[in-house]
């Protein structure tokens, strides 16, 4: 098992990806944050059956925590991570610091309208911004072909799709499905702030949205659907729930009962906010 080599600046980063593309290869990239668990894994999987040359970036983005989030706290493990992208056959691992992605008079921020407004935003209003930067500036950086994001993270990974779409950014954005526990439990690195207790509370989140979609998709009212789906998350033991919404799977626009659509779940459980999110196929 073969370590991936591991850059921590933006000229190192670049050197190496100029000689892959000397030698004629391909080029996948997969951001993220770190504490990598299988729903990572299984991005690397699929840029690697995509490209020849795979880099995961691992960066824990400040510019998409609110001062009251937890930054500080999210798990980082470093040598862990690397043994992962090893088995999973990583060629390189970037890891910049805070001060190589936003050196001191940094200031641009990326907005993207459309995708970006709602669910997320009503909770962290200046998080999609922090995001859309940090994406952005990882893909001029790497300059891969294409770049893998987890349906985990749906509003996200519509947010990035629509970012290369009106910049024309030319990287495609594949979208990966989400790894899930045996008891439906979308895999998480905050699943690790959960306590026992915790868990069995949020392995019924996934059940509650795949009974709702079932629901919608032999035609219950909406309205009706979604208001029993909250009123369960809270009965399971959730302490509230920030959204529970239907919406169309690419704009993410009012859901329409004849097009494909999700849906979009943000809950919070102790001082730990869950996401989940489920397709309801359209009728
Ligand atoms: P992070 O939470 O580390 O997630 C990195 C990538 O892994 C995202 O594309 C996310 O959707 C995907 N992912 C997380 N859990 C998953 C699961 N259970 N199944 C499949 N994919 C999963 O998302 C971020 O980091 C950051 O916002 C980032 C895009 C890196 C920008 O800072």
């Amino acid at each position: 098992m073969k370590r991936p080599q591991v850059v921590e600046t933006v000229s190192d980063l670049r050197t190496v990806v100029r000689e892959w593309r000397r030698q004629g290869l391909s080029v996948a990239m997969v951001p993220t944050m770190g504490a990598l668990h299988d729903g990572h894994v299984s991005l690397t999987r699929i840029a690697l059956e995509r490209a020849d040359r795979c880099v995961v970036s691992i960066f824990v983005n400040p510019t998409q925590f609110a001062p009251t989030e937890d930054l500080d706290k999210y798990p980082r493990q470093l040598a862990a991570d690397l043994d992962r992208l090893a088995e999973a056959g990583v060629q390189l691992a970037f890891t910049p610091t805070a001060a190589e992605m936003y050196p001191h008079g940094f200031d641009a921020k990326v907005a993207i309208g459309g995708p970006s407004a709602g669910l997320e935003t009503d909770f962290r209003p200046t998080f999609f911004e922090g995001v859309a930067t940090v994406v952005a500036k990882l893909f001029l950086q790497t300059l891969p072909d294409c770049a893998v994001f987890g349906e985990k993270d749906y509003q996200q990974l519509c947010v990035v799709k629509k970012l290369c779409r009106d910049l024309d950014i030319p990287i495609e954005i594949i979208g990966a499905p989400t790894v899930r526990d045996a008891d439906g439990l979308a895999m998480s690195s905050r699943n690790a702030y959960l306590s026992p207790t915790e868990l069995a509370v949020a392995r019924q989140l996934n059940k509650i949205l795949r009974h709702a979609a079932r629901s919608l998709q032999s035609g219950a009212s909406e309205q009706e659907t979604l208001e029993k789906a909250r009123q369960k998350i809270l009965a399971a033991g959730f302490g509230a729930v920030d959204y529970v919404e239907a919406r169309e799977s690419d704009t993410l626009a009012p859901w329409q009962r004849d097009r494909d659509g999700r849906i979009l779940v943000a809950a919070r459980l102790g001082a730990t906010r869950l996401i989940d999110n489920v397709e309801i196929v359209g009728i």
